[in-house]
């Protein structure tokens, strides 16, 4: 039978070009997707920037650009990436296109219809210079356990402490340097711990084949007792108050939905584009019961897929994932994350300028990964080895990784 499959990685953020982890993932999902092809079967490969937030927003004041300039800046540098190592996308959209701005808005009607969207005043940290709430990572201060200078908000890198940026002695905004005050207004949560949200969440989960066993390990602890006999998730809070890079809430005229609320409907809006573009209807392809949706992502997003998302589908009325595939990090010799300020990341861009061969990478990054959430290692000198003992076991006359093109840190990639 053929199987007809909607596969997706996940959108990366569009504030910076992409990295060997982004690499890792779209090579993870290129290589299923064509295997997947050559077997005969109809696949339908999409992914997007991820576009909107308060991050993008600050980074696009700061380099004078309108967010719309600067994401399209980034966007258009996508390409050469993609093409360079052969990654077979059907289609690249934006979170910020049209469809999207729809089918969030669509969404939380639905939600809000089955009487899952409550409204409350909570209180938070303002900026009053700037004229904007101030999300936890621009708040610095005093640390409240060691007095250190110049820690965030939920702890200290001198000595350890975790707490609350309100506990943070003489704060001070990031952006402008003003002293924060406290200054409530109205957010909107998707009620997750309603008992409806939890028996949905609990069997979704469960279905057998739908998760990795190491994600169902981690989601029963999510779903845990607490301190207070209370099971189950917490409400979600997916406004946030003008100046916001994001999508308007319906009936609101200063609140905008948090970006993880429109990012994962982006995999709808560049199905849906695609379709669009090649004389598909989206309708009918979705309203198909042999049709599979899946997703890859990396380790630190499953919680977004694995719950909110799922949720946000089923209460909207829409079909939900059928396998959400989770990887682990790619890190650099010998486990360390990898940073630029060490030099120790590896610029895929430097990889192909260097003349290195991109099915090199392919087939490294295919021989470390498995079906665990396992982190893998880069190391160059394990990936010249391997390239080139597996190269000459097999009948390749393909030239061989030399040590003088190595992608070694002292190559400065
Ligand atoms: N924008 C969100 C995802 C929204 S999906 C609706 C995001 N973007 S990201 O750019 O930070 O990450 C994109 C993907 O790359 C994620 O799946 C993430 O796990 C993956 N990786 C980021 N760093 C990675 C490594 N070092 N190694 C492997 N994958 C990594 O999260
Ligand atoms: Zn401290």
């Amino acid at each position: 039978m053929t199987r007809k499959l909607f596969v997706t990685t996940a959108l990366p953020y569009a504030n910076a070009p992409f990295h060997v982890g982004h690499m890792m993932e779209y090579i993870q999902a290129d290589i299923w997707v064509r295997y997947q092809r050559m077997a005969g079967h109809e696949v339908h490969f999409v992914c997007a920037d991820d576009a909107h937030g308060a991050p993008i927003m600050i980074a696009a004041e700061k380099a004078g650009k309108t967010p719309q300039q600067f994401v399209a800046e980034i966007a258009a540098g996508r390409k050469q990436y993609l093409d360079g190592f052969h990654i077979g996308f059907d289609n690249w959209h934006s979170t910020d296109g049209p469809e999207n701005h729809a089918f969030a808005q669509d969404i939380y009607r639905a939600l809000r219809k089955q009487g899952l969207i409550a409204i409350r005043s909570i209180e938070q940290f303002y900026d009053p210079v700037k004229g904007m709430f101030l999300p936890d990572r621009y708040i610095k201060g005093e640390c409240p356990k060691c007095g250190a200078k110049d820690q965030y908000g939920d702890s200290c890198e001198v000595c350890g402490a975790v707490y609350s940026p309100t506990e943070l002695k003489n704060p001070y905004s990031t952006l402008t340097g003003a002293t924060p005050v406290m200054k409530s207004s109205e957010h909107h949560f998707f009620q997750l711990s309603s008992q409806r949200c939890l028996e949905f969440l609990q069997d979704w989960t469960q279905t057998p084949g739908r998760l990795q066993p190491e994600v169902l390990n981690k989601i029963r602890e999510w779903f845990a007792t607490d301190d207070e006999g209370r099971v189950g998730l917490a409400d979600w809070d997916i406004s946030r108050d003008a100046p916001y890079f994001g999508i308007r809430i319906p009936d609101t005229e200063d609140k905008y939905f948090y970006v993880w609320l429109d990012a994962p409907v982006g995999y709808l809006a560049s199905l849906k584009n695609y379709c669009d573009r090649t004389g598909r209807s989206y309708e009918t392809l979705m309203a198909d019961p042999s049709l599979e949706q899946i997703h890859f992502i990396g380790k630190d997003i499953t919680y977004f897929h694995t719950l909110f998302w799922p949720a946000m589908l089923h209460f909207s009325g829409r079909r939900t994932p059928d396998k959400v595939f989770v990887h682990g990090f790619i890190t650099v010799n010998g486990g360390e994350k990898m940073s630029k300020s060490r030099g120790t990341g590896i610029s895929p861009l430097k990889y192909l300028e260097l003349g290195m061969n991109a099915e090199w990478l392919r087939y490294y990054i295919a021989a470390k990964l498995n079906a665990k959430v396992e982190d893998i290692d880069f190391n160059p000198d394990d990936f010249v080895a391997r390239v080139n003992s597996d190269r000459s076991a097999s009948t390749s006359t393909s030239p061989a990784v030399r040590p003088a093109s190595s992608p070694s840190a002292s190559a400065g990639i």
